[in-house]
């Protein structure tokens, strides 16, 4: 092979996601609004859960760290984003760009661990009520959530390490609003074969696995919702489960149209991707807080505690 006289390339350039600039401030202002939601709906959570004791159950403990990995996630891709169309410039330096990746799957994969989790121990608790507390206790529960971020661990320096090792000698545009395994491997000067390979099958796998995990899980769920007798319970248990699924398919939905295909590039790729960085972040919080009736009220005591904490300053 002949050695080429290459420059390296030691930035790109993100070309983001339109490059109209009406559509951009139309973009930015949504952007903007969705990300607020998103950090201010997750805190929420994650202030109700920790502060009111009737909540501190795993399933409201899963509830909570998700809520932390959707926060993150979330904050991995959009203030750079939207600091970027402020400053009218989209350079990312080569560094930047590979931990952009490296921490967008280790949110990603825990995210999908998790959700993975939180279909288990549904499981656990509708189809092995008896032994619910015994499966699910403390100990046990801090080993399945530090095992999920140990498994997004793995498969971060998976997708990121194998991206910091690819020759880029230019072009450096990169056709996304963040870096990705996949988009960065397209602009690499050597054979990119096993890097794309292994990107999709580290992927791919991942969120297969995760979801044969979350459809058996259900599977038997709704075998057994559907043997419950008073139609009371029988409502109560599918509203719960009702949510998770709606929150498990914004979140594989998406991944399954981006990982799980050969690499060529679709037009709907990025809008799919805004999908899962931006929507399944605001959604989530939405969908738990409206649809559960004990987090609601969970919020209204802790609206009622500070407004009496206020009134015991004025006295
Ligand atoms: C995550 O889950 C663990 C185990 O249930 C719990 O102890 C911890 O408080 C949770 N963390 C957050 C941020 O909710």
């Amino acid at each position: 092979m002949a050695v080429r006289n290459e420059t390296r390339v030691t930035e790109f350039l993100l070309l983001g996601i339109s490059s109209n600039p009406d559509v951009q401030i139309i973009i930015f202002v949504m952007f903007l609004a969705m990300y607020s939601l998103a950090i201010a709906g997750n805190l929420l959570i994650m202030i109700t859960i920790y502060v009111d004791s009737q909540l501190h159950t795993p399933m409201y403990f899963f509830l909570s760290n998700l809520s932390f990995i959707d926060l993150s996630f979330a904050t991995v891709t959009i203030p750079n984003f939207l600091a970027n169309v402020l400053k009218q410039s989209s350079t990312i330096s080569f560094r930047d760009c590979i931990a952009q990746v490296f921490f967008l799957h280790l949110f990603g994969g825990a995210e999908c661990f998790h959700l993975s989790l939180m279909a288990y121990d549904r499981y656990v608790a509708i189809c092995n009520p008896l032994r619910y507390t015994t499966i699910m206790n403390r100990q046990a529960c801090l080993l399945l959530v530090v095992s999920t971020w140990a498994a997004g661990l793995f498969h971060a320096s998976a997708q990121a390490l194998p991206s910091s090792q690819l020759p880029f000698c230019g072009p450096n545009e990169i056709d996304h609003f963040f870096c990705d395994a996949l988009p960065l491997s397209l602009l690499a000067c050597s054979s990119t074969f096993i890097s794309e390979t292994t990107a999709i099958i580290n992927s791919g796998l991942i969120t297969l696995i995760c979801f044969l995990v979350v459809s058996i899980s259900y599977a038997y769920i709704l075998s057994t919702v559907l043997k419950i007798r008073s139609s009371e319970g029988r409502r109560k248990t599918f509203s719960t489960c009702a949510s998770h699924l709606l929150v498990v398919t914004l979140f594989f939905g998406p991944s399954v149209f981006i990982y799980m295909r050969p690499s060529v590039k679709f037009a709907g790729d990025k809008m799919v991707s805004v999908f899962y960085a931006i929507v399944t972040p605001v959604l989530n919080p939405c969908i738990y807080t409206l649809r559960n009736k004990k987090v609601k009220s969970a919020m209204k005591r802790l609206g009622g505690r500070k407004v009496s904490l206020l009134e015991m300053q004025k006295n």
